[in-house]
């Protein structure tokens, strides 16, 4: 603690963090956290400034870290809506104060230039974000773009296993990266769904003259994401590299990655609130190409069975896999899934979504649902205890949720640069009614205050040779 005192003190409520949660107080001096402290214990210094909020009947746990967004993407013919600017006031709304996004090489652009110009924009940001590069051809000089990819404070390196001709990167290519990514501390961060078994389902589906949106999850079956894992997973185990796979969608994908933890690979799972909360069953719905995103979302049975392993510890993290696509860029060409753009917003409901339908209704402690929603993100992306926890010392990133006070949700009173939520109109709970940022207060009784463009490009640090996560 400085001498100047606290400048904000979050007393009376709930601290959690992952394992453990008791009443204590939460003291901030300028962008750290200084003090946990019982709540029986004294408070320390404070001064006529200090901001004290009354968190009683509130929990107070580390801000989100989404693992997962695609902030200004462009993929394809199409860009999503929102920049930097939008998507992290969009993010603190919603209780999460650190985003990791992607620099996806747009054609003819190297990894290192796409992670040099991600950064620059990242500077935009009202949150602080971390970044993972993309590799999709291999060239000799890759080796050597991601070393120095690793000394800008970039570990983590996206594969696509789909998505040909776009972003699809070979077998042979996610083996080489790998085996660099090994030698300088990294962790691959894979999308996996098998591209020949989609494809031949695209062909066969199209001659059907049923390639539409409400054909999406036909075109791109579970068995291609469970082909594509197992894959993956025995490169990564091969080649001994930490592998992270994006928005799980199956149970017997997670349990391909859960099988092999238990062998000692260090292998991590993502989902998505998307995957938790949404069936399939949209796409017989009146607008099934809002929901159209890659893995499609499933039936009923996997829903309940992706929840059910997420309740069970199988789930290490819940990304939102955030894509601002706009209603009018959905149905341009919603005839055929094979020309539109895909993904979900999501990045402001990830933390009342996942909260609503895990702690509330099944009853996720709430330790483990910040485990998956700001702790393990942090520990897979090297930044942790920078970010992930409440802890002296740490970034002063905070939420105070209310774990009773409901909202309806209504896509006009999010603030995500798109016009529509896959959530209009669900009853959620957890939403934030207080987030702090750095130390600086930003959404407090309903009303946002902006910090300006403070968000720093965050340094990701090697990531560890033994296990991340139990
Ligand atoms: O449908 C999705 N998820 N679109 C975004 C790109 C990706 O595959 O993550
Ligand atoms: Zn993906
Ligand atoms: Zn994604």
């Amino acid at each position: 603690m400085t001498d100047a005192g606290a400048d904000v003190v979050i007393r009376g409520g709930t601290v959690v963090n992952d394992g453990w949660q008791a009443p204590a107080t939460v003291c901030v001096s300028g962008d750290r956290i200084t003090y946990v402290l019982a709540a029986d214990e004294p408070l320390p210094s404070t001064h006529s400034d200090t901001r004290v909020i009354d968190a009683r009947g509130q929990l107070v746990i580390p801000g989100g870290v989404d693992p997962h967004t695609h902030i200004g993407m462009s993929l394809g013919d199409y860009t999503t809506k929102d920049g930097y600017p939008e998507a992290t006031t969009a993010a603190l709304w919603g209780g999460t104060t650190t985003v990791v996004d992607f620099a996806i090489p747009s054609p003819g652009q190297s990894p290192l230039e796409a992670v040099e110009r991600r950064l620059a924009q990242a500077s935009g940001g009202r949150c602080d974000s971390g970044l993972h590069a993309c590799v999709v051809d291999w060239s000799k000089d890759i080796p050597e773009q991601l070393r120095a990819i690793a000394a800008r404070g970039v570990r983590t390196v996206k594969l696509f296993t789909t998505y040909r001709d776009v972003v699809m990167a070979e077998a042979a290519t996610i083996l080489r990266v790998m085996e660099v990514l090994r030698d300088i501390g990294g962790l691959a961060y894979v999308h996996a769904e098998a591209n020949h078994l989609i494809e031949d389902r695209q062909d066969a589906r199209a001659l059907e003259g049923r390639i539409s949106a409400m054909h999406h999850c036909e075109t791109r079956p579970e068995l291609a994401e469970l082909s594509a894992v197992q894959q993956v997973l025995a490169t990564a185990e091969a080649v001994d590299v930490p592998v992270y796979f994006v928005h799980q969608t199956t149970p017997a994908a997670i349990d391909a990655v859960r099988a092999a933890r238990g062998r000692g690979a260090r292998a991590y799972t993502e989902t998505c609130p998307h995957y938790l909360t949404l069936s399939s069953d949209v796409y017989a719905g009146s607008a099934p190409e809002l929901f159209v995103c890659c893995p499609p979302l499933r039936d009923r049975a996997a829903v309940s069975a992706v929840v059910g392993r997420t309740l069970a510890w199988a789930v290490d993290t819940v990304g939102s896999d955030h894509c601002c696509y706009d209603t009018a860029q959905k149905r341009a060409e919603s005839f055929d899934v094979r020309a539109m753009p895909n993904g979900l917003p999501g990045v402001e409901t990830r933390m009342p979504v996942v909260f609503t339908e895990l702690v509330a209704q099944r009853g996720l402690p709430v330790e483990r649902f910040v485990a998956l929603t700001s702790s393990n993100p942090a520990r897979l992306n090297g930044l942790y205890p920078q970010k992930g926890v409440l802890a002296p010392g740490s970034d002063a990133d905070i939420a105070v949720i209310d774990p009773h006070e409901s909202r309806v949700v209504r896509a006009a009173e999010l603030h995500m640069a798109t016009d529509y939520t896959p959530y209009e109109g669900r009853r959620l709970v957890g939403w934030p009614t207080t987030v702090i940022s750095r130390g600086r207060i930003v959404v407090s009784g309903g009303k946002f205050t902006d910090p300006g463009t403070v968000g720093r490009a965050l340094q990701s640090k090697p990531i560890s040779q033994r296990a991340l996560l139990c």
